[in-house]
């Protein structure tokens, strides 16, 4: 196939262009190199897809019409949709260029799919969409949705514009719910970077909150699995996934996976919760499994022993 992956340079798109050329497929990628974090980190996320002959990339932003009108890449099979500002907090202080970047850039993709009629969408959603929901493990059944960010407004806005795409323009659309990402690569604004990065240097480690919150962190390896499972999915109706791992971590138990796999102790200090921070995330994986046949199998500790590794391999 010929897979178009925006957001390619990042940290889930790198793994993922990487993975589809290992299977064969032709893979053309578009980066804007946000300014987000370092463009050097998303420059190296490339170097391995950048040696492969059939991977082509173009330096774009998803929101410039001009670029999608002038794009000359014919045969497109499916739009794989990566590219978008990450990150709760920042989408507090920046609401426009979230929306901006995550709702009208998802727009341009879904357009560019819709007049060149390519077969197959998959768009990367989020668990933030829902928010402060208490119906735990979450599970895509439930409609109750209940975003506190600007971010996860986006991502919600997002996934409607694809069932509107699907529903009224035909265009075959999957939606996947991520859930806390781990791994090489992560980005730089992620806890467990941070926190790897501060307790190997033994600077102070902040936890917002009381270390009571819980995330369902789930491995790049697995995740690129359940993407690579909604691409080969025939779907007749908008369909959305959860890829999650089902396993909930406290921050506080987080920390101390990594204080073992460090070797050192951290130094913690307590800070207020966060604005638009969700207190936890749980996934319901059954549909996925039964559908994609997406079964994680990474735990949280190999995915951070595999990023410690990654993080000493770069210094
Ligand atoms: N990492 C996670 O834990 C997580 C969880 C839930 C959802 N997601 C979603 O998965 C996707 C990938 O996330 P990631 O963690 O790899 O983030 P990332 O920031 O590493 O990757 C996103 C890429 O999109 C690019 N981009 C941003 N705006 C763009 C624009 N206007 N035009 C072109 N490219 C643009 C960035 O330069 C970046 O390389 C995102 O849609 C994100 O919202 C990630």
């Amino acid at each position: 196939m010929k897979i178009l992956v925006t957001g390619a340079a990042g940290f889930i798109g790198s793994h993922l262009s990487e993975k589809l050329l290992e299977e064969g497929h032709t893979v053309v990628g578009v980066d804007n190199f946000d300014p987000f974090y370092d463009r050097s980190l998303k420059e190296a996320n490339l170097e391995t897809s950048k040696k492969n002959e059939r991977f082509s990339f173009y330096e774009n932003d998803i929101c410039d019409a001009a670029f999608w009108a002038g794009f000359s890449e014919s045969g497109i099979d499916a739009v794989i949709h990566m590219a978008a500002k990450a990150g709760v907090r920042p989408s507090m202080q920046q609401p426009l260029a979230y929306n901006m970047a995550n709702i009208i850039g998802t727009n341009h993709v879904l357009e560019f799919a819709k007049t060149r009629k390519i077969p197959k969408v998959v768009f990367a959603s989020s668990s933030s969409v829902y928010g402060v929901n208490k119906n735990l493990p979450w599970s895509t059944d439930d409609k109750d949705l209940q975003p506190i960010s600007v971010y996860a407004f986006s991502k919600q806005s997002g996934e409607k514009l694809c069932e509107l795409y699907h529903n009224y323009f035909g265009v075959k659309i999957v939606a996947l719910r991520f859930f806390t990402v781990i791994g090489p690569r992560q980005r730089p604004d992620l806890a467990i970077n941070k926190f790897v990065k501060a307790i190997l240097n033994g600077d102070k480690v902040t936890l917002f909150g009381t270390g009571s919150t819980f995330r369902d962190y789930t491995f790049v390896g697995d995740v690129v699995k359940g993407i690579i499972g909604a691409l080969h999915f025939d779907n007749a109706n908008f369909e959305i996934f959860n890829i999650g791992n089902t396993h909930t971590v406290s921050l506080l138990e987080l920390v101390h996976i990594i204080e073992d796999l460090v070797g050192n102790k951290a130094d913690i200090e307590f800070q207020p919760e966060q604005q638009g921070d969700v207190p936890y995330t749980w996934s319901n994986i059954e549909k996925s499994t039964r559908l994609l046949g997406y079964e994680p199998s990474t735990d949280i500790r190999d995915g951070i022993a595999q990023f410690i590794q990654w993080l000493k391999a770069r210094a």
